[in-house]
């Protein structure tokens, strides 16, 4: 069962059609967001929404129609199908027009809101960890906008498949940033290192939620460049996102990360994380 609300309507799944020439469609002219719904409650809509409306100005996109109907629409679609558990997938895009690089005049947004159920990931990934590859950042310098453009992390995500890894880790000259749809941690010494949020990677809704949680468990934080030796060298890996949730990685590059198990840094983390997602509606 998949619910489609195109441009506040609901639209029948084969129905939900957008013009050929829509920005999205010929130049990855827009914007996305991913929410979980968890036992019919959303985790942190509004942060997502809060991001979107961000992005909207970074890529000077005027948003024709309200938050406050975007929230009602996904709230709509969610009832619709009678989630429980969910993700609600949100895009826009700077509408249709006549190709041409400069923004047409006078386009109204195209907006979909597809909702479907979330297919949770197998158990024992969070009880055992999983693996990584690392691979060269070759993304833009504005990662921080959610763009549809997503070529390079669908292209790092593939080449973790082929190695048999779950996520691909992106390092810039020797920096991690992120990986191909997750925020990256590390834990030496109990201390919890991220990339800065800065405009190399996106500021991922679960990463604030983790440092939110960092602070709560009285563990340090350093928000700071980290290289690939430190990477390799850390106590804990894990990496955060609102699919992937805090999933530990316990190898990268065929390399074990501490013990090879999930580090207790990591799983006092997902543990709090998880009371949250029994919690949280907002
Ligand atoms: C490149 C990238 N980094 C980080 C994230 C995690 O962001 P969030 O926690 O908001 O889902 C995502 C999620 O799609 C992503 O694509």
């Amino acid at each position: 069962m998949t619910v489609v609300y195109l441009n506040g309507k609901r639209v029948d799944y084969g129905d939900a059609k957008v013009s050929v020439e829509d920005r999205g469609f010929q130049f990855g002219d827009g914007l996305y967001e991913v929410v979980r719904v968890y036992g019919g409650r959303f985790f942190y809509l509004d942060r997502h929404l809060e991001r979107l409306k961000k992005g909207a100005r970074e890529i000077y996109l005027d948003l024709d129609f309200g938050l406050d109907e975007l929230k009602e629409v996904c709230r709509k679609a969610v009832l619709d199908g009678g989630f429980k558990d969910a993700s609600v997938y949100i895009q826009v895009t700077r509408g249709a027009a006549p190709r041409q690089h400069n923004f047409p005049a006078n386009t109204t947004c195209t907006w979909v809101v597809l909702v479907r159920e979330a297919k949770a990931q197998p158990q024992e990934y969070y009880e055992n960890g999983v693996s990584a590859i690392t691979v060269p950042d070759e993304r833009w310098m504005r990662c921080n906008i959610k763009s549809v453009q997503l070529i390079p992390n669908c292209i790092a995500k593939e080449k973790a498949k082929k190695a048999g890894a779950y996520e691909a880790i992106f390092h810039r000259g020797g920096v991690v940033t992120e990986a191909s749809s997750s925020n990256v941690f590390i834990v030496k010494n109990k201390r919890l290192f991220t990339h800065p949020a800065n405009n190399f990677i996106l500021h991922g809704i679960t990463r604030g939620v983790v440092l939110e949680i960092a602070e709560k468990l009285g563990v340090e934080v350093v928000e700071e460049n980290f290289t690939l030796d430190k990477l390799f060298d850390a106590d804990e890996v894990f990496v955060t996102g609102t699919m992937t949730e805090i999933m530990p990685i316990v190898k990268v590059d065929g390399k074990i990360i501490g013990d090879g198990v999930p580090g207790e840094v990591t799983r006092s983390i997902m543990k709090e994380f998880r009371e949250l997602t029994e919690t949280v509606d907002q």
